[in-house]
């Protein structure tokens, strides 16, 4: 098996827009999603996921570029030749069929003989936990029942990957949980390579083996969620991937990978640059601090420490949360875990406090 399965090589999809402009909806997007793993791509509304996703499904043509699977270049291949299967927001059961006939449809349609459809779609069906449910009536059954439904309907023409555009998407939160699990465990299974498509920050991270990050059809950062949550590559995934604190400044020396910055204040920060990121004598950049890395309790050995004043807590049982002004009228977030068995809260409104925070978790961005 070819080391990817899908394979994005400069691709861009430019479409005319409403009075005659040009709308670049993916822009020179190169990307490589490995055999067998939970890719996501993740971004805000109109960032280009769908349309990244139309392409590889075959739906949409690229302007430029290429797309392959399995090494093969896909080139003007139609849709039902290519070895991919969509499931998309909008599931669209036929109401008045049965699961059986629902999942066992697009193989009748191909002409597969009636003992072969029986056969895999009760495989299918079993595959996401619906065995037994042949009978039933499309509509009889739950949002998550039907979305089930739809997955099985994707699987049962065995594909080597699959492509899901929001499919949790019209959920309630709690069954919307309980389905990322579902699928994840689905995808550990079945071993095919699944090609997920969200907005939901929280979701990419919690599914995926890799996610890229994207913005106005660019690919900001592609890595582990936890490559991506804790070195953001600049203020725009910081941003979008959990809670962060931003404090503006410019560099005043640089040995290696440690950076000093002054801050608004007079304050100073010892922080990190990326690796083969280069900074200089001067330059302005962002630090920036994740909440829950930074911390009011006394710590030995800090490499940055703050004065301040509490200006909001906020207790949300297992957290609480600070709202520090330092100098500059800078504010940080501060998260401290309630694990004192008193949970007696660190500090009121108006207290003076110190902030503590390590260098490594003070990370520099230049863009
Ligand atoms: N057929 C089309 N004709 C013209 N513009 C299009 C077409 N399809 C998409 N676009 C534009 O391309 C951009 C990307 O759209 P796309 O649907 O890929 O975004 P998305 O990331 O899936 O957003 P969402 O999270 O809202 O689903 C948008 O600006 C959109 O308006
Ligand atoms: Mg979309």
């Amino acid at each position: 098996m070819p080391e990817f399965a899908v394979e994005l090589r400069n691709v861009s999809k430019r479409f005319p827009g409403p009075s005659g402009e040009i709308v670049t909806a993916v822009n020179n997007v190169t990307m490589q999603i490995k055999d067998g793993e939970f890719f996501s791509m993740l971004g805000p509304s109109g960032c280009g996921k769908t349309t990244s996703l139309r392409m590889i499904a075959g739906f949409e043509l690229p302007t430029a570029g290429e797309i392959y699977i399995h090494d093969r270049p896909m080139g003007h291949t139609p849709p039902y030749k290519r070895p991919v299967n969509t499931v998309f927001q909008n599931y669209a059961l036929f109401p008045h069929m049965t699961i059986g006939q629902n999942v066992g449809f697009g193989l009748e349609m191909k002409g597969v003989e009636p003992k072969e459809i029986q056969r895999r779609s009760s495989e299918a069906l079993e595959m996401v936990r619906l065995a037994g449910y042949e009978k039933r009536m499309a509509r009889q059954l739950s949002g998550g029942q039907q979305q089930r439904v739809a997955l099985a309907r994707a699987l049962v023409n065995h594909p080597e990957v699959l492509l899901l555009d929001e499919p949790l998407g019209a959920l309630d939160l709690k069954l919307r949980k309980e389905m990322q699990l579902e699928l994840k465990r689905l995808q550990r299974e079945v071993g095919i390579t699944f090609v997920f498509v969200t907005h939901d920050q929280e979701e990419a991270l919690t599914m995926s083996d890799r996610v890229a990050v994207m913005s106005a059809g660019n690919v900001l950062q592609m890595g582990a969620a936890s490559e991506i949550y804790e070195k953001p590559n600049c203020r725009f995934v910081a941003d979008f991937i959990g809670e962060t604190n931003f404090l503006e400044g410019a560099v005043k020396a640089q040995t290696g990978r440690d950076v000093d910055v002054e801050l608004a204040g007079g304050l100073l920060c010892r922080a990190t640059a990326d690796e083969g990121s280069q900074v200089v004598s001067g330059q302005k950049v962002t630090v920036t601090m994740r909440p829950e890395k930074l911390g009011l309790r006394p710590w030995q050995g800090a490499d940055n420490v703050y004065d301040g004043r509490v200006e909001e807590v906020v207790y949300i049982g297992t957290d609480t949360h600070y709202t520090v002004v330092l100098a500059g009228d800078q504010r940080l977030r501060v998260r401290e875990q309630n694990d004192d068995p008193l949970s007696r809260p660190l500090a009121a409104i108006g207290d003076a406090v110190k902030v503590y925070c390590d260098e490594v978790s003070a990370r520099v961005l230049t863009e």
